[in-house]
């Protein structure tokens, strides 16, 4: 066995993934040291409440109740932060870089709004951030990424990467359960982040897609500029029909490198069942990336919890181990692309992206309606797919229509809406999802 000194460890937040590292480190200690080439020894951590009874074998490890002072503990070699949130974490890992010590990281909205100032302290302390656990938990997509697609030029990826609405969007299809229930349960199994509407708002989806696309395309971090929706508005109702047209509602998180800019977007989508990312369910995540030389490749695995975001942190901690010492120059560019070498293509507008759509409409079951929706929508330029008319509740006068449309340009389908929603046979509300074929 190697004589180097152990890795000391300090863990900030012993909540899920916390609790997760050290039961993983303790139990694969083994397995771990001999890829690691030393031992992996948590030394210290923090949590809000260091007296909270927990179900952890916390033997051997110093409790600070301020986090304040185990990152610039001596004994303390690299801190984990998994607290989460900028306030206190961002503070806490400026210190420590500034202390000398490696930072591992689990917290996607830390790096994907303070990620460029982190890496600047951390080059200039000649530190180490690593941060694999921040994009699609279990999953090692950073690093295939970075590293393993290192020869491609990316020209799209597209994944599902937030479990939550995963989980909560399955059940609605599978499992014919209400929104809220499916959201509570989510959350008792830890995969929610302390304040759901990050999940279920698109809010964490936008932040992983932050990190990834800079990782792909090497354009900067750049959260403000993504277009976000969340699955607040997806209906059974809206589940229901996409099924019977041959799709799934998928909330997906989309990057793609054109000629004139970058599309970065979060939203649900309709996915031809035929597709794999359309039979990723329950908490698990997919990543789909084109490359030009390795084409599609497709990665999968547990989005969220306790032992799979552990993996992606306790993967990090082996390659701090790998690279202690290792002259600061040497190492891996965090976001891939040299700091030097960021591209400055810009981030397109939601308007000029296009894609294809599914709407619906509450129309009045009369003669003439239909052909006046497609009129509006032919002097558009928007071309029709296909149209599903349901028959009325005996008695009720209006009448569902769905319709797919051919992809146009989002500005396109967003005028002939408003005109349509002013026609006076079409009721509240006008549902307009988008659609992605993947191909
Ligand atoms: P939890 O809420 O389960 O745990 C947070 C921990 O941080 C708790 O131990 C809490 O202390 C401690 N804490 C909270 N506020 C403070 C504070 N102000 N000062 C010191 N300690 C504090 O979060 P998770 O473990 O779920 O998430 C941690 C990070 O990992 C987040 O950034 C999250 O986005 C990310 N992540 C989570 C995944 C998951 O599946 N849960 C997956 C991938 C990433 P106490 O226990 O005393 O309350
Ligand atoms: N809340 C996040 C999710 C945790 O549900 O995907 C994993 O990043």
């Amino acid at each position: 066995m190697s004589t180097l000194p152990a890795l000391r460890v300090g863990i900030l937040g012993l909540g899920t993934v916390g609790g997760g590292t050290i039961s993983v480190l303790r139990r694969n200690a083994d397995a771990i040291s001999r890829r690691a080439g030393r031992q992996i020894e948590v030394v210290a951590a923090s949590a809000r409440d260091i007296k909270k009874p927990r179900n952890l074998d916390l033997s051997g490890i110093t409790l600070c109740q301020n986090p304040a002072d185990l990152v610039k503990d001596p004994n303390v070699d690299v801190v984990v932060e998994l607290i989460g949130g900028t306030t206190p974490a961002k503070e806490l890992v400026i210190a420590a870089l500034q202390h000398g010590k490696h930072v591992v990281t689990a917290n996607k909205a830390l790096i994907a709004l303070h990620g460029s100032e982190i890496f600047e302290v951390a080059l200039e302390a000649q530190t180490i951030v690593a941060f694999e656990a921040t994009v699609a938990g279990g999953i090692p997509v950073i690093k295939a990424v970075r590293e393993g697609l290192a020869a491609n030029r990316i020209g799209w990826l597209a994944g599902i990467i937030n479990g939550t609405c995963n989980f909560i969007l399955s059940a609605m299809s599978d499992a014919d359960q209400e929104f809220e229930t499916v959201l509570k349960e989510a959350q008792e199994l830890g995969y929610a982040e302390a304040d759901p509407s990050f999940d279920i708002d698109g809010i964490d989806a936008a932040h992983k897609l932050t990190i990834i696309a800079a990782i792909a395309f090497g354009v900067p971090l750049q959260f403000e500029s993504i277009y976000i929706e969340g699955i607040r508005y997806v209906s059974r109702t809206d589940v229901d029909y996409a099924a019977r047209l041959g799709y799934r509602i998928k909330h997906l998180a989309m990057a793609r490198q054109t000629t004139s800019g970058i599309e970065l977007r979060v939203h649900p989508t309709l996915v031809p069942n035929n597709q794999l990312l359309a039979n990723v369910d329950g908490v698990m995540n997919a990543i789909m990336i084109n490359g030009d030389a390795a084409g599609p490749t497709l990665f999968y695995g547990a989005g969220a919890g306790a032992e799979p975001t552990a993996s992606a942190v306790v993967a990090d901690l082996v390659d701090v181990a790998r690279d202690f010492g290792v002259d600061s120059g040497s190492r891996m560019p965090p976001l891939a692309f040299q700091a030097s070498q960021q591209s400055e293509l810009p981030i397109l507008p939601m308007d000029s992206i296009e894609t294809a759509y599914y709407l619906r409409l509450h129309v009045l079951n009369q003669a003439g309606v239909m052909a006046d929706v497609t009129r509006v929508l032919g002097a558009g330029g928007i071309s029709i797919e296909a149209i599903l008319q349901q028959e009325s509740e005996p008695g009720d006068p209006i009448v569902p229509i769905i319709i797919l449309v051919h992809p146009v340009l989002e500005q396109a389908m967003n005028q002939a809406l408003e005109e349509i929603a002013g026609l006076s046979q079409v009721y509240e509300p006008v549902v307009k999802i988008r659609m992605d074929s993947l191909a």
